[in-house]
This record gives structure tokens, sequence and C-alpha cells, in this order.
């Protein structure tokens, strides 16, 4: 049912709100094409968004539209394991034995914690605090040994890491201990209102972000807005010109070529010029894709044919090391 032959990958999103520039740049686009080279389990990380209160009904909506987004971006559910992760229970139950291999203080360094605790802080519950331990077990459960990642989940990667080898140091060699896999471009996508920030979801300033479903129209516009210095010159240097670097990375990131390549591209032009061009990438880039999603969402049959039979994959291979887990911790099985 798996091919033992290749490396296996995971990796995955939350349910949450509609996908921006920055999840497509950071870690969708580079998916893609993944599976040459690994075996690739991505999920619909439905438990992980339950750690902010959602409206049911449009959650329910959302999560399939992600699923339909994977889609149209060009994951194949034939090639790749695309499937939800609550309709896994495997996900849950290694979580839980994980939580007693990992320690509060860990997980009160955690910078995305503190984060949300600030912006949600009249929720700030037990999931919120140990949201990194079940991504720890959506990786572990599946062996992998490649995580692509956007840059913000660097430390979710490295508690997984040391979860990993705290359990093998115990029991044995249970779990591979995977590696993150940044992109060279795209990794940071910074917020088009305030470039020392990330591009994020949850942002209030909509012209802050670049959501997949914005219109032509819209996109460029926002670019044009984009907040960039009072200076002319077209250079890539994050601390002095951070919106301007913002602006290369992405145009570096959409069209594949090099920074170096795109400031002698726009070398003497004027930042008008320059915004343009980077809206015009962006959204040449998106429309496929847009196209793709609104054909996919006609279709609710194919879709949720491709989450069930994806979900019983994830489920048989998952299994096999939520069994090897339980024997080692020594849970009772009765045969
Ligand atoms: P989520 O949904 O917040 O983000 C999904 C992916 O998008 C990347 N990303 C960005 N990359 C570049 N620039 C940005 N502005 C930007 N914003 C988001 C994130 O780095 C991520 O790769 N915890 C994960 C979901 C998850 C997961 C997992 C991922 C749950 N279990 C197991 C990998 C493996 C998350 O918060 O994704």
């Amino acid at each position: 049912m798996s091919d033992d032959s290749k490396k296996v990958l995971y990796s995955g999103m939350q349910a949450t709100g509609s996908l921006t520039l920055g999840n497509y740049l950071g870690a969708l686009k580079n998916w893609v094409k993944m599976h040459e080279e690994y075996e690739c389990f991505y999920g619909v990380m439905d438990l992980h968004s339950l750690t902010v209160r959602q409206d049911p009904v449009q959650f329910r909506a959302n999560s399939r539209k992600l699923y339909a987004l994977y889609v149209a971006a060009g994951l194949d559910p034939e090639i790749n394991c695309v499937y939800f992760q609550s309709h896994v229970s495997s996900h849950a139950e290694l979580a839980w034995i994980l939580n007693c291999f990992t320690y509060m203080g860990e997980l009160s360094r955690m910078t995305q914690f503190k984060d949300k605790a600030q912006k949600h802080n009249d929720n700030i519950n037990a999931g919120l605090f140990t949201y990194p331990v079940l991504m720890a077990a959506d990786i572990l459960l599946y062996q992998a040994h490649l995580v692509p990642v956007g840059h913000d989940q660097m430390q979710h990667l490295e508690i997984t890491r040391d979860i990993a080898e705290r359990f093998n140091n115990i029991y044995g060699d249970v779990f591979v201990v995977p590696e993150a896999y940044i992109g060279k471009q795209g990794a940071r996508v910074m917020s088009l209102s305030d470039p020392c920030s990330k591009m994020s979801k949850s942002d209030e300033n909509v012209n802050a972000t670049i959501y997949l479903t914005d219109d032509r129209d819209t996109i460029i516009r926002k670019f044009k807005r984009a907040v960039t210095d009072s200076d002319t010159e077209i250079r890539y240097d994050i601390d002095e010109k951070p919106g301007i670097s913002n602006l290369i990375d992405i145009y570096s990131a959409v069209t594949g070529k090099s920074t170096d390549d795109v400031c002698m591209e726009f070398n003497g032009k004027g930042y008008g010029d320059f915004k343009l061009a980077v809206g015009e990438a962006v959204a040449d880039e998106l429309t496929p894709l847009q196209k793709r999603y609104e054909e996919l969402l006609k279709d609710k049959k194919y879709i949720d044919e491709c989450i069930l039979r994806n979900d019983e994959k994830a489920r048989y291979v998952s299994q096999k090391t939520l069994r090897k887990v339980r024997r080692k911790v020594g849970l009772l099985d009765i045969k």
C-alpha cells in the first residue's frame, strides 16, 4: 500500500480562513513536485484549527475548501495521500502519549504559543499550549524524513525532533527523526502593510494580505499600495529596505528568478513599475489555480471520494506506528 523505496514527506495546513500568498509560497507551491522523490502525505489539519474558536458551519465548509485548494494548486490526490487529520484517530491517540514525553518548560518557550496567547487572550486553552505535540504526532506517525514548511514552523519542527529523540532514547529506534525543508524563496512572506511582520490570514488590514482567492484587480491594487521606503532604488536589503526586499522575494519565488536577477531586471526602474510587475506576476500565477478551484468546488462528489480513499490509506499507515508505540510503552493489546 505504500512505496517503501521512497523516503516519506509530511506536511499540512490549518483549515482556518482563506489561504494566503504566504501559505502558498512558503509551503503549498513547494509540495506539488515532491512526489517525484518522496512518498507524500498532506493533511487538512482541522484538529489544530480548533485551538481557536470556529463557527461550525463555516469551519466545515472551509475544511472542504482547503482540500479543494490543495488539489487546485496541483497536489494530485491520486499520487499523494491528501487526507483529513480528524478522520484518522491515531493522531489524537499518539498526541496524548507524546504529551507524556513533553515538558511544560519546552512548550512555554514556543513563540507561536506566546503570540497566539496574546492575540486570543480570552481563550488561552490547553490545546493552544500542546499544539506542537499534536504536530509532532502528525509527523512521527508517518515516519516522515522531510517536512516542508515556512520559516515560522521551524521551532515546531525542532520540538518534534526533540520529542522523537527522547522517545527513541528510551525505547529504541521507534521514530524517524524528521528534517525541515525550507524553500530558498518565499519561506517568509511578509505583510504588505508592515513588512516587518509575517503575512497572516488573521490580519485585520485586508490590504496587508494577498488571499489565494483574490481576483486580479484586487491583487494588483494591494501590491500597488504595498508599504515601501521613500528611496527609489530596487535593492535587496532586509534591514534597510524590508518592503522592497519582501516584494523582490515574492517576485523571485513566483518567477523562479534569483534575487540578483530580479534586481538587475528592475535596475533604474521606479517602485511603481516594480510593484505592478509583482502584482501581475502573482495574478498570472494564481489565475489557473483559481479556475481549477472554482471547478472543483462544483464537484463535491469527486472531492469527497478523494478524501475517503486517502483517509483510508492514512489510517493504515499511521496505525502501524501507533501499534508499535503502544507496545513499546506497555499498553495492553488483546489479540
Ligand atoms: P499554517 O496553516 O499556519 O501554515 C501552513 C504553512 O504555511 C506556511 N506559512 C508561511 N510561509 C511563508 N510566509 C508566510 N507568511 C507564511 N504563513 C504561513 C507555514 O510555515 C506552514 O508551512 N502548524 C502548521 C500546520 C501543521 C503541520 C503539521 C505542518 C499541523 N501539523 C505537520 C507540517 C507538519 C501550521 O501552523 O500551518
